[in-house]
């Protein structure tokens, strides 16, 4: 191997970090660091969504639950200049902390959308079975080649708390790429059930602590 290769690696160790990595470790803490940042998205599962889009060079990724931004500028920074992420979230002031946060230079590569979260059924599902998830889903910005599944949160609903997995990727269907990835955070009921009823269409890609990967397959 060339000395400065050699060198490079070394140093690379010594810091921790790669210099994308660093790049993508800077863009991170601006929201890890922000005060509203409690509930973004894992730094681990950030580095997973990141190499993910690069290795598969995803264009066209779709984030469900922006929260303030971090994985949308994330999906942002990975993809290629030419390429796009589109981001739904049911909280306007989350979105407004989003529009505050992400740099400039990846927020151009952003489409930005609001949406209630409801209930629904989908004739997939077994009779009475209902699932919730965005009531607007922009899927005219698909077909979608990475979609990272990572809200709606919980929501009120007829004076109830509604606790209903993610059931978006039952509309999402045909709006995602043959081979695209889907990448479900920390969301194990709703994981279940895409296992139940869209092993036809998703197959299981890997499986980690906090988060697991699903490929299109029809
Ligand atoms: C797990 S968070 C989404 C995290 C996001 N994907 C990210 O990359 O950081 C899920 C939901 O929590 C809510 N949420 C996140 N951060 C919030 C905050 N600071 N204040 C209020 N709600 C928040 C939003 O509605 C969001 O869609």
């Amino acid at each position: 191997m060339p000395l400065l290769r050699v060198l490079k690696k070394i140093k690379n160790k010594l810091t921790g970090f790669n210099p994308s990595e660093r790049k993508l470790k800077e863009i991170y803490d601006i929201f890890a660091k922000s005060p509203e940042g409690g509930w973004i998205i894992g730094w681990k599962e950030a580095k997973k969504i990141y190499h993910l889009i690069k290795v598969r060079d995803a264009k066209n990724a779709l984030e469900l639950g922006t929260g303030i931004g971090a994985a949308a500028a994330i999906m942002a920074l990975a993809v290629e200049d030419s390429g796009k992420v589109t981001t739904i979230e049911q909280k306007k002031e989350c979105l407004e902390i989003a529009k505050k946060l992400i740099p400039d230079n990846l927020q151009q590569k952003i489409s930005f959308h609001l949406s209630e979260p409801c209930t629904f059924t989908s004739p997939i599902l077994k009779q009475g079975e209902r699932i919730s998830g965005y009531k607007n889903l922009p899927v005219e910005r698909g077909p979608f080649d990475f979609v990272l599944v990572d809200g709606p949160g919980s929501f009120w609903e007829n004076g109830q708390m509604n606790h209903h997995p993610n059931g978006d990727l039952f509309n999402l269907i045909s709006h995602i790429k043959l081979g695209g990835i889907v990448f479900v955070d920390n969301r194990k009921v709703a994981l279940a059930l895409y296992l139940k009823y869209l092993d036809q269409y998703f197959r299981p890609g890997g499986s980690w602590k906090n988060y697991c990967i699903l490929e299109k397959i029809t």
